[in-house]
């Protein structure tokens, strides 16, 4: 992978600007620098490999050497509000950029690979029951004012790619372990970049939620939903019933009572028999 390389295959695509890094800490902590010094809408940040990659809740996302996607795209039009007095609408909107890029991911995989995906509420896309890829939202401010949204997607191409099972929270694969041939990374950016540009300006209509729906992990399933670290909070169970037209997931505990969870900040494990 280069920067020539990547120019060309992207070429179709209204990108903003591409850096491309061999080497970095993370694409979105270059994205979060690049945008203080100006970074222009749909901005690109592409490595081959990251050092400190981040995943959520702290989490380290693993992306050694030629093995993976790692890219982080900045968002700064359509970012409705200028602040959020209430602390409402930025979560609803991380919640939707995090589907819009997980949504993306599983589209330009059905349609390159004939691959069925699915999103594991909020925001892993699983391949046969196992994290294929990872979408990390984060949002930078200057001051109490919202410039920006930083949108990153990793994926995992090569076994190389996929961590060790100890230290894993879910299990993991790759695309080329279900493909079983190497996979074009800068195909599939081409293709996950050109999804994420179809869907952005929907992402607040019902078309959107319906996409993101169908594609939804787990749906009738009993699961245990946790509020925050699995290792640190109260679980609740419940079936899974799909999304309300906010987003949030919709369940049904077993005394028929439904409840959703609005925060990105849950786990979902399936119930033991
Ligand atoms: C998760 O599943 O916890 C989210 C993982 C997100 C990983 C991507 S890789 C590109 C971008 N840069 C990062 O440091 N993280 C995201």
């Amino acid at each position: 992978m280069d920067l020539e390389v990547l120019l060309a295959a992207l070429s179709d695509l209204p990108i903003g600007q591409v850096r491309f890094l061999e080497r970095i800490d993370s694409t979105n902590s270059e994205a979060r620098r690049w945008i203080e010094k100006g970074a222009p809408d749909l901005a690109l940040v592409v490595a081959d490999e990251q050092t400190a990659g981040r995943g959520r809740q702290g989490r380290k996302w693993f992306t050694p050497p030629g093995a993976a996607l790692a890219f982080s795209l900045v968002l700064r039009q359509a970012m409705v509000p200028s602040n959020d007095p209430d602390g409402q609408i930025i979560p609803a909107l991380s919640m939707r950029l995090t589907a819009l890029g997980a949504l993306a991911v599983c589209q330009a995989i059905r349609k390159r690979y004939n691959l069925l995906t699915e999103i594991k509420w909020p925001n892993d896309v699983l391949l046969q029951r196992r994290k294929l890829a990872g979408v990390l939202v984060e949002a930078q401010w200057q001051g109490d004012q919202l410039q920006a949204a930083i949108l990153g997607i990793g994926i995992n191409i090569a076994p190389d790619s996929v961590p060790v099972a100890g230290g894993l929270l879910y299990p993991a694969t790759c695309l080329q372990k279900a493909l079983r041939r190497p996979v074009d990374r800068i195909a599939l950016l081409h293709d996950v970049l050109d999804e994420i540009l179809s869907w952005r300006n929907k992402i607040n209509e019902p078309d959107f939620l319906n996409a993101w729906e169908a594609l939804l992990a787990f749906k009738g399933e009993w699961m245990i939903v946790y509020e925050n670290d699995p290792a640190g909070s109260a679980s609740r169970q419940g079936i899974v019933l799909g999304l309300d037209d906010q987003g949030r997931l919709r369940l049904k505990d077993r005394s028929g009572e439904e409840f959703r969870l609005l925060t990105g900040e849950l786990r979902l494990r399936p119930v033991a028999s």
